[in-house]
This record gives C-alpha cells, structure tokens and sequence, in this order.
C-alpha cells in the first residue's frame, strides 16, 4: 500500500467492564481497499470494528481517518465525517418500509466520497426494488443485510466497516452479497470486513488480518495470507 491510509488504526485496546478485549491492535485500509478481519467467535472482531466507530466507552488507542484523529471523536461526528457501519444484528427497522429504512440513512454528499441515489442503490440489490413498500420487520435476513448495507450507503460513506456480512445467509443470497460487495470497491469505497467464512472473506479482500483473543495474530495481502495454512489452522479453523 503506497497511498496514506483511509483509516490507520495502532494500540488500540478495549475492555467491557474489568474484562479486557483488545491489545494493541493495529490495521489499517487503504483507500479503495477490501480489509477482511478474520477470527473465530469471540476472538473481538464486533469489539474492533465497534472501538473504531466510538462505541465502546473503555476503549483507548490511535484511530486515524483520512489523516485525522477520530479517537476523541463520538460516534455521530465520525459517520459525518464518513464512516459508515453495518452491525452484526442489522438494526433494521421493522416497522418502516425499505423506502423509509433508506431515507432514514440519507445523509448529504461530501466531497471525494461515492455518492449514492436510492435509484442506483436499486441497481446494486436489485432484489430490493419489488420490496420497495415491504416492511423491514418482515423480509428475511438476506434482504434485512441488504437493506442494512443499502441504507449505510446512503449516508455516502467513504470507508464502510460491515460486521459478519455473510452470517446466516442463504449461499444464493450470499452469492449476491459478494457482487454487493464488489461493486461497492468498484465504487471506490473502503471496507473493513469482519468475518468467520473465509471463502467469502477471500472472493472480496484484498488484504487480511487475524485476529484472536483480542491480538493481532496475521496481517498481509490475500496472497500472503493464502500462502500460510499454518495461520489458518491455528487461528481460524474450528
Ligand atoms: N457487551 C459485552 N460485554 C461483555 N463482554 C462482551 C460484550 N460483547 C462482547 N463481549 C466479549 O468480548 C469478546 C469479543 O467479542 P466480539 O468482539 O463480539 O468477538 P467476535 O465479533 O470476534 O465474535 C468475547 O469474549 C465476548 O464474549
Ligand atoms: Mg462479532
């Protein structure tokens, strides 16, 4: 990676209560760039994408975005500043339509970043467009992450932290996802991915990083990563 960083993240440790998380993590995106954070249940992947958006009180480290600090930062001003999230559990709202649930994530435009329309958006999930008047409280959970992704997107975010966007879908609808996924780097935004299905985790990335116990355990490009089974055994397989 020759360009600055989109986000440089060092030292980052967190805690829940006396329980401590995360030592010293450290990773960073590059503009453009498709990260894969990769670790089993529990190894912290939720906490370090949870720490860098400003969720977590008991959380302290250097968190840089495009050259600025953010770790003093609450949580809103970061997703002003361009920071989307999609958490684990999608947050969907179920009593609003798929129109509504986008509206709610509109935010303005800002300079240098994609920015989307609820009509190209409809391009990207193409399943989302006859579900237009569904209520979000009932589609399934393949069409809730895509509405949960979608409606990020609306806020034109540059850098998209995306919690386990795999988890518990349909393998056709994860085939999607993936498309989802590549369109959105063909955009140009940045990802940061958590996930535990590493092929999905190897079809979108283009760097990886391990991580258990809350440590930092690998970081290198795809093919680094695929080159070591050894990082995969101790650290990934079940
Ligand atoms: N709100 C919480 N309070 C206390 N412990 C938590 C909380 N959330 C997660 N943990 C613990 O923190 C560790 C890391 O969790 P998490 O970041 O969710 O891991 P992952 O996303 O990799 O599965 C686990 O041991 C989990 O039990
Ligand atoms: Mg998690």
């Amino acid at each position: 990676m020759n360009a600055p960083p989109k986000l440089a993240v060092n030292r980052l440790n967190a805690s829940y209560g006396r329980a401590r998380i995360l030592y010293d993590v450290a990773l960073d995106v590059g503009p453009g760039e498709a990260v894969a954070l990769l670790g089993r249940n529990g190894a912290g992947k939720s906490t370090t994408l949870r720490s860098i958006l400003g969720l977590i009180a008991n959380c302290d480290g250097q968190i840089v975005f495009d050259g600025e600090p953010l770790s003093r930062l609450p949580a809103h001003e970061r997703v002003r500043r361009g920071l989307g999230y999609v958490p684990e559990d999608r947050r969907i709202f179920s009593d609003l339509t798929v129109d509504e649930n986008l509206e709610v994530g509109r935010q303005s435009p800002r300079q240098g970043t994609p920015r989307w329309t609820r009509e190209r958006l409809f391009e990207v999930f193409p399943n989302l467009i006859e579900l237009r008047n569904r209520l979000g409280g009932r589609m399934s959970g393949g069409e809730q992450q895509m509405l949960a992704i979608a409606r990020t997107l609306m806020g034109n975010p540059s850098l998209v932290l995306l919690d386990e966007p795999s988890e518990g879908l349909a393998p056709k609808i994860v085939e999607q996802m993936i498309e989802a996924i590549l369109v959105m780097k063909r955009e140009g935004v940045s990802l940061l991915l958590s996930e535990q299905n590493l092929r999905f985790a190897m079809l979108v990335a283009d760097r990886v990083c391990v991580i258990e116990k809350g440590r930092v355990r690998f970081s290198g490009t795809a093919a680094e990563f695929d080159a070591r089974p050894d990082i995969r055994d101790a650290y990934l397989a079940l």
